[in-house]
């Protein structure tokens, strides 16, 4: 397994692009699925997550072609996909994939909408929760999907076709109304959607289902009304920048009291974090290309509450932790998404931490100086703010198990390289 080595105390400078949101590039290519045409999604991220979707899509018949882009100086351009499902010949998504990616579980309704039947492996937890899908599949059954739980996976049919239905979420679940909305554009009838998410990502996807002549309106709102269709055509869309991405350079920028420009970044959807870091004395501003981040002054601790968009994004909760570990006075994160989000804390305590966790909240108290030590990725995120303390510990820090962050973000220890940071990959042999 490979290893990501980081020599902290490097102040971090210079421009760092942000490549394509992952949580929109992975349903968008599921929309893939909702027609026979050929749909092509622009500024696709080079993840695990998105090649493992693709071997998914892959097995229910969809031919995808992915075109390297070189600029005029040859410098690789974010990827172009091409995805076309002219017919589905298979309804089953089979465990070892969907275990290996939750978001997997979003062909059940583009399946069901499309072919009428699914046969998809339950998820399964995961170390931030056990993440059940109750409010996908109940809302697929007001639409009249018959669904029964057989040997560890979800078997889905319809008689004849989903029907427009009025649904209310008892959580806005960004991958229930993902799931809901791409059933609803295919059903017979009016669909609505209460208490939907707002994410940027749910917008991205409503946006291309509409250039595939999706009928919906309430986008970005917590209340959508889907007029079904009889088929959707192709269409072309360029993914939203990841927020998520953006917000995490933005941290490691802050801990290192660098100043770096975040090339691509749309502050719109990081009003929250944005806030957080000047009120920790950091400077934010916004430039024609992205998002000026400078902190030249000490970090003062404030507290965190992660909440759904447009709230503090859960996704930045343990990235915001790394740099409350070393501002000054006392910090809460609460974690209000997930039952299980804080497993970055007894790693970031391996390298000096103060903090003390009671239920749903974490108290960080800032300490002078953290200390490189060898620490364990455990999930995504917090596999990234690990590698943020790493940047402000003295000495060395090493991670093991870095495929985790391999999940979410593009080549991270070569963007963190072309800031400063002295952070290098070790591929087990
Ligand atoms: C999406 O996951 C993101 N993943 C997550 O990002 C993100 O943390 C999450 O939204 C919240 O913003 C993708 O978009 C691929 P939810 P999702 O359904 O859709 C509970 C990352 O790091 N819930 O909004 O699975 C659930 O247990 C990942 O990129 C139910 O109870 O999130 C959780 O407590 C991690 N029943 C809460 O809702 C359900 O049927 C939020 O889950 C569905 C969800």
């Amino acid at each position: 397994m490979d290893k990501i080595r980081v020599i902290g105390g490097r102040k971090l400078s210079g421009n760092v692009t942000i490549s394509g949101a992952k949580n929109a590039a992975l349903p968008l290519m599921v929309a893939s699925m909702l027609t026979a045409d050929r749909l092509v999604l622009e500024n696709v991220p080079d993840l695990a997550d998105i090649k493992t979707m693709g071997d998914l899509l892959t097995t229910h018949g969809c031919k995808i072609d992915s075109l390297e882009k070189k600029n005029s100086l040859n410098q690789t351009l974010p990827k172009e996909l091409s995805l076309q499902a002219d017919r589905i010949d298979n309804a089953t998504a089979g465990y070892d994939l969907v275990s290996r990616m939750r978001a997997s579980i979003l062909v059940l309704g583009p399946l069901l909408a499309r072919i009428g039947s699914a046969r998809v492996s339950l998820p399964g937890g995961c170390a931030i929760g056990t993440r059940p899908i109750d409010i996908h599949l109940s809302g697929l059954s007001q639409m009249g999907a018959e669904i029964s739980l057989v040997d560890g996976y979800i078997e889905a049919s319809v008689p004849t076709k989903l029907r427009g239905a009025n649904i209310s979420l008892p959580f806005p679940s960004v991958g229930a109304t993902e799931n809901l909305m791409m059933a609803a554009v295919l059903a017979s009838g009016e669909t609505r959607i209460k208490n939907a998410a707002r994410e940027p990502e749910v917008v991205d996807l409503s946006k291309c289902l509409l250039k595939m002549g999706a009928n919906i309106s309430g986008i970005g709102s917590d209340d959508l009304i889907i007029e079904g269709k009889n088929i959707l055509h192709g269409a072309r869309h360029q993914v939203i920048p990841d927020r998520i991405e953006a917000g995490t350079y933005a941290m490691a920028a802050a801990i290192t009291g660098g100043s770096i420009n975040i090339v691509g970044a749309d502050s719109d959807h990081l009003e929250l974090p944005l806030e957080m870091l000047i009120r920790s004395g950091v400077t934010v501003s916004n430039t024609q290309d992205g998002i000026n981040i400078a902190a030249t002054r000490p970090i003062e601790a404030t507290d965190i509450s992660t909440n759904i968009y447009p709230g503090f994004p859960t996704d930045l909760q343990a990235q915001a932790m790394a740099l409350m570990t070393i501002a000054k006075g006392t910090s809460a994160v609460t974690e209000s998404i997930f039952e299980n989000r804080f497993m970055h804390v007894p790693e970031l305590a391996r390298l000096g931490a103060n903090i003390s966790v009671k239920g749903g909240v974490a108290v960080v108290r800032g300490v002078e100086q953290l200390k490189g030590a060898r620490l364990m990725a455990t999930d995504l995120r917090a596999s990234s703010s690990l590698v943020i303390a790493g940047l402000a510990a003295e000495g060395e820090t090493v991670i093991d198990r870095v495929y985790h962050i391999d999940r979410g973000y593009e080549r991270i220890e070569e963007k963190l390289s072309k800031i400063g940071a002295y952070i290098t990959r070790e591929t087990a042999s």
